[in-house]
């Protein structure tokens, strides 16, 4: 498998110097930037929207990974493909037609991801691989940033690898919540090949030292 990716989560940094922090983490050899999308009403937090998507794209090239943990979602996935997503991921509690949302993502030109919470089972994805191009395993109940790893759902990135390699389809798989230097090997074991961590990287006072362990130190 290729070197695992880094996905940094904005939702860390500190709010009054976006750009800077940005900037920074792209320095530091961020992969992709991962920007979570929270509405106070799917998940109990707000967070921001589709325009300071847009306003952070000029300040860096990584490729902007979109959390929307929002309900509903598909109103907005015109703007946040036109704010510079690279990749648009949705929760399938977020709508009743997960596979339209999926089809409308893929035709506004990104690429289409499924995030399953930490009690949605693998089998909510089974039937529409054909329109995915990223699983996202939480590992926290979302809304929060600095919450606890969830080792539960260790077999569920385990199960969910042996489902793509069985489809034969270009997946990446991605996970978030609680990953940390010391969580980050158990979720590479299981076949996670990117990695979303807030607290682990705006948290650390070096960000290029944080995102070299996160990848086992390698
Ligand atoms: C939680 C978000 C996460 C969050 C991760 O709802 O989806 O992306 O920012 O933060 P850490 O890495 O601190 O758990
Ligand atoms: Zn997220």
């Amino acid at each position: 498998m290729s070197r695992v990716r880094i996905a940094p989560s904005l939702l860390a940094a500190d709010v009054a110097r976006l750009g800077e922090e940005v900037r920074a983490v792209e320095r530091a050899g961020a992969d992709w930037l991962h920007l979570d999308i929270m509405d106070g009403h799917f998940v109990p937090n707000i967070s921001f929207g589709p325009g300071l998507v847009k306003g952070l794209r000029a300040h860096c090239a990584l490729p902007f990974d979109v959390h929307l943990m929002i309900a509903p979602a598909d109103p907005y996935l015109a703007a946040f493909a036109e704010a510079g997503a690279r990749v648009i991921s949705l929760h399938p509690e977020a709508g009743p037609h997960l596979h339209r949302s999926l089809q409308s993502i893929r035709a506004l030109g990104c690429q289409a991801g499924v995030v399953l919470n930490p009690a949605t089972p693998v089998s909510a994805v089974e039937h529409v691989l054909d329109l995915v191009d990223l699983i996202l395993v939480m590992t926290v109940n979302p809304g929060f940033g600095g919450q606890s790893f969830l080792a539960s759902q260790l077999p569920k990135i385990a199960a969910l690898r042996r489902m793509i390699a069985a489809s034969g389809r270009e997946i990446a798989l991605e996970v978030d919540g609680g990953v940390t230097a010391e969580t980050a090997p158990a979720c590479i074991a299981a076949g996670a090949d990117v990695l979303v961590a807030g607290t682990a990287v705006f948290g650390a006072p070096d960000y290029a030292a944080a995102i070299v362990a996160l990848r086992g130190g390698g």
